[in-house]
């Protein structure tokens, strides 16, 4: 099966319980968070008492995508915090399998992740020790961006690389996903699909989801 995880960053942070409890009724499989410290990337978003308060009024799984310098000082409290699954950057770690263990330690899955313009091969040495990469199809700071074409050819390739070496490996695209063209990502092997403007920019946002998850899971 193939999962949706609505990223709430284009959600309503007043009313942040609310949209939660709106996209998990709907059939969200994950809920996506994007902590930000405007250094990594140039915009700023919460910590590890936002992801402890978020986890307090949900039942979801919290996927946290840590677009930050220095993660490796910031992983245990995420994961404390109640952070199920936890992704750093190639690109913000000099010791990139240190870190993918030091996830891995606290009991949450390890993800890594590369910006529009990292190549796959960098990933190579990695592969077999994550719980799964995320692909950025966008550039990492904002949401309601246009997804980079080029991603697809990227997941493409990913997944032939993770068949060889890791195939349990699940990719995860973030960026730009929407309802026009989830199909065509969904093709090129990925099996999580962060979707922000997309579900809480319709109008109907638990329409949004299910039409993506019957676009992704056909019966
Ligand atoms: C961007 C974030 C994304 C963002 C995606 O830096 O990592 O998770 O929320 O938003 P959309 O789906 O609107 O492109
Ligand atoms: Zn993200």
């Amino acid at each position: 099966m193939k999962l949706i995880a609505p990223s709430i960053l284009s959600a309503n942070f007043s009313r942040i319980k609310e949209d939660i409890n709106l996209v998990a009724s709907a059939g969200a499989d994950l809920l996506h968070l994007d902590v930000m410290d405007g250094h990594f990337v140039p915009n700023i978003t919460f910590g590890p008492k936002m992801v402890a308060d978020i986890n307090a009024v949900t039942d979801l799984t919290l996927d946290v995508h840590l677009m930050i310098s220095e993660p490796e000082k910031y992983i245990n409290e995420f994961a404390k915090a109640g952070a199920d699954w936890i992704s750093v950057h190639q690109e913000a770690s000099n010791h990139l399998n240190r870190l993918v263990s030091q996830i891995k330690d606290t009991g949450s899955k390890a993800g890594v992740v590369i910006n529009p313009a990292t190549p796959v091969d960098a990933l190579d040495e990695i592969l077999p020790y994550v719980d799964f990469i995320l692909l950025m199809s966008v550039n990492p700071g904002f949401g309601g961006q246009k997804f980079i074409k080029t991603s697809l050819a990227k997941a493409k390739k990913l997944k032939e690389k993770l068949q060889a070496v890791n195939p349990n490996a699940f990719i995860e695209m973030d960026g730009g996903v929407s309802i026009d063209n989830i199909k065509q990502i969904s093709d090129a092997g990925v099996n999580v699909f962060v979707a922000g403007n997309s579900v809480f920019g319709a109008k109907d946002p638990a329409t949004a989801i299910n039409e993506m998850k019957s676009i992704i899971n056909p019966k």
